[in-house]
């Protein structure tokens, strides 16, 4: 469909000739109603004349177009827009191109000089476009062009006072493309080469006629028309190319530190990190550009804390340069501590969209059920504090800019099932530094333990961007390679929606970066909103697979890899893919309203369901009840028919250690004779009670009452709650420990 202008009413300022009266014909040629404005003066400003802007008059009329003239200064704004509105009753496109020059070495640049290019162009652009703004917000359509030079962009020799209103009238247009945009009224600016009167003073004659304002025009019209949607843009237009242009930014540096003066050197020793357009940024807005400075602000107050997700995560001044691989690698990290409860599982258990709505997910929920665990992936969060705390600014050797650092990937290794409570040290080590050209790695190793117990181990890879370049090796034997999926469909595919509040429930379990949950923030980074964490869809994919390859048992559960890819939106819906590999489970992570891949080369191993698991391991080894089970048992043979008769019931028994599953027994003294034996219930046991090693020690001794025990939460119970009073028959008065 050829782009209409019926019905549209067009002033085209310094229509009388060159570029202006181009557009002109254009927009009369496609229907517009066109006025056409011209002073008439010559090209320094001077004189006046209605001839010009009469004869482009004539020529539209002609070929059967609507124009009229009108001969007043575009410093007359009010005079413009009026005859407009006389003539044609509306005003929906003002065209901002009249135009003189003025020509002067800045040496010599006097103040009318100076004065006259900017009234009749940065003044007069702005009085026509005031007098006609209020006609196209109310008709909730207006379309703006401000015609800026190349000489405004660049600068150009003998052209200050032009330069200056010329890049004056970008400015304005980017104000009004912001004041203007939920009226529909978009402004946008260009910067034209062609020969006309203005330029045949500095171009050769043959150059003049080849580059035809009529190789402009389109894109004019194309900027004006209702269909463009386009505001604030910056365009170069000429010869029949056209290219926009945007502000780029360095990532920059931060020469500053807490409590210390900023000084002239440090920014004389960090310029050249300054003005490296390496993996540069492209603001957009103001408040993109301030918010970066807000960002420093806080970070170098707050002494420099790091992130461990894809974000501007800290700041750290340095005078010194960059990375020393020799000086970091083996580094550690002060250890930190991580004192939990039940609470923290369940609460990253519902960070990371664990639900009472799936009956499968109470056991993480719910510290009263029989098997209440810790989500294996609960292994990140102790081991994070170490870099929340800051601790890598210390490290010498690693003289990083912290605004510039990604969370590239994450592996965490359980050696055991985590405990739903206690307290877990981890000690950081960073195990080594890459180059990778445009950035550097850093690989941190994190050992957590429960007293002397390794329980877990992670490893970060953390990418700096633009820190690259320092002479370092590319690869470590040391990183924990990711994986691609194999190349057949997915053997199974888990589709879980991320709530609208994921991120800001997820942070709850320690990682307090804004860029999760402050607009403002992640606008800084370049977002929309603020984004889910990636460990936060880490934790998602691995309860997939948990749940679909492991039957929720996170003693199943050794290890998982992922890389971090893209950004998840809280509410958009993660898609898992998973292939099994014999007890490897590769995953790929979508977003399914996107397609967009989020995470990738990834994987999820896990323990044989008959293989040794610690748990298993522990299975009767140096249990403190194995005995009392073994009296039961020999009461059993001994008073079995009696005991049936006075109890008959099958109970069951959880033994637990450290929070873990450790043994299970089943009292049958329902059948027969009665029968103790190892292992689940075969049937369905009456009633089943779940109770630590120790706290069943306690009971059996009497020193802890049944009743207490339950209420206190030590012993659980499922089933047949009213037989847990039959308890002391079988323990008191038999076990007679
Ligand atoms: P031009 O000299 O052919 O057209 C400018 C027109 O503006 C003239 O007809 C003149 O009478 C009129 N005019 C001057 N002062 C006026 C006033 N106070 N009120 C109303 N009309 C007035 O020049 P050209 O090349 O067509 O330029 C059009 C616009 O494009 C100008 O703003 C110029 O600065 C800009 N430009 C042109 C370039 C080129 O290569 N032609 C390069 C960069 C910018």
């Amino acid at each position: 469909m050829s782009l209409s202008f019926e019905g549209r009413v067009v002033l085209v300022t310094g229509a009388g000739g060159g570029l202006g009266r181009e557009y002109a014909l254009a927009f009369a040629e496609r229907g517009a109603s066109v006025v056409v404005n011209d002073l008439g003066a010559d090209t320094k400003g001077g004189g006046k004349s209605s001839a010009a802007a009469d004869k482009v008059v004539e020529e539209i009329r002609a070929k059967g177009g609507k124009a009229v003239a009108n001969y007043d200064s575009v410093e007359d704004g009010e005079k413009l827009i009026q005859s407009t509105l006389d003539a044609f009753g509306r005003i929906d496109v003002v065209v901002n191109n009249a135009g003189i020059l003025r020509d002067r070495s800045f040496a010599r640049t006097s103040d009318l000089d100076w004065d006259l290019i900017q009234r009749v162009h940065l003044r007069g652009s702005f009085l026509v476009t005031r007098a006609a703004w209020n006609h196209m917000k109310n008709q909730k359509f207006g379309r703006i062009i401000m015609t800026a030079s190349a000489a405004g962009i660049y600068g150009n020799f003998g052209q200050a006072n032009y330069s200056a209103a010329k890049l004056g009238m970008l400015g304005l247009a980017n104000t009004l493309a912001i004041e203007g945009r939920k009226y529909n009224v978009h402004c946008n600016t260009i910067a034209p080469v062609a020969g006309s009167r203005l330029t045949e003073t500095v171009m050769p004659p043959d150059l003049v006629a080849s580059l035809k304002p009529e190789y402009v025009a389109p894109l004019v019209l194309w900027l004006c028309h209702e269909q463009c949607q386009e505001n604030g843009g910056l365009f170069e237009v000429g010869a029949g190319w056209i290219g926009k242009l945007r502000w780029e930014r360095s990532q920059g540096r931060t020469v500053r530190q807490k409590n210390q003066p900023m000084t002239p050197e440090v920014v004389r020793d960090q310029w050249d990190k300054i003005c490296d357009f390496t993996d540069a940024t492209k603001p957009t807005s103001v408040q993109e550009s301030l918010q970066s400075i807000m960002t420093v602000l806080s970070q170098v107050e707050s002494g420099g804390e790091v992130g461990v997700n894809p974000t501007a995560a800290a700041a750290s001044a340095t005078s010194a340069s960059g990375i020393n691989p020799a000086e970091a690698v083996g580094q550690k990290l002060p250890p930190t501590t991580f004192n939990f409860t039940h609470t923290q599982c369940i609460l990253y258990a519902l960070g990371v969209g664990m639900s009472t709505r799936d009956p499968d997910h109470l056991r993480f929920l719910y510290e009263g059920h029989p098997d209440f665990s810790c989500l294996p992936t609960f292994g990140v969060i102790p081991s994070q504090a170490a870099m929340m705390d800051g601790g890598l600014t210390s490290i010498p050797g690693l003289n990083i800019d912290f605004t510039q650092v990604l969370h590239g990937e994450q592996y965490l290794e359980l050696y055991r099932p985590l405990p739903t409570s206690g307290k877990l040290t981890s000690e950081t080590t960073i195990a080594d530094v890459l180059d990778k050209g445009s950035g550097a790695v850093i690989l941190l190793d994190v050992n957590t333990y429960s007293g002397d117990e390794l329980v877990s181990y992670n490893q970060f890879t953390v990418f700096v961007v633009g820190a690259g370049g320092f002479g370092g090796k590319r690869t470590s034997e040391k990183a924990k390679p990711s994986l691609p999926p194999p190349k057949r469909a997915p053997d199974a595919v888990v589709i879980d929606s991320t709530t609208r509040d994921q991120a800001a429930l997820y942070r709850l379990s320690g990682d307090w970066n804004p860029l999760h949950i402050d607009p403002s923030f992640a606008a800084m980074g370049g977002f929309k909103a603020p984004i889910l964490h990636g460990l936060c869809s880490f934790g998602f994919a691995a309860r997939h697979v948990l749940k679909h390859f492991a039957d929720n048992d996170p003693s199943r559960f050794k290890a998982i890899k992922v890389r971090f890819v893209k950004p998840v939106m809280p509410g958009q819906s993660l898609q898992t893919e998973m292939w099994k590999e014999g007890n490897r489970i590769h995953i790929q992570c979508k977003v399914k309203e996107t397609d967009a891949v989020v995470l990738a080369g990834a994987y999820v191993d896990l323990h044989g369901a008959s293989e040794a698991s610690p748990e298993s391991l522990t299975q009767g080894g140096g249990l403190q009840s194995e005995l009392v089970f073994a009296e039961i048992g020999r009461r059993i043979k001994d008073l079995g028919s009696e005991l049936v008769k006075k109890v008959n019931a099958v109970f069951g028994w959880e033994i637990t250690k450290d929070g873990k599953s450790a043994a299970q027994w089943t009292i049958d003294l329902k059948n027969g004779s009665g029968s103790l034996h190892k292992g689940p219930c075969s049937g369905k046991a009456d009633v089943t009670f779940t109770v630590s090693d120790e706290d069943f020690m306690e009971v059996v001794m009497g020193k802890l009452n049944p009743q207490k025990a339950f209420f206190s939460g030590k012993l659980k119970v499922r089933g047949n709650i009213m037989l847990s009073q039959k308890l002391e028959v079988i323990l008191k008065d038999y076990a007679k420990l």
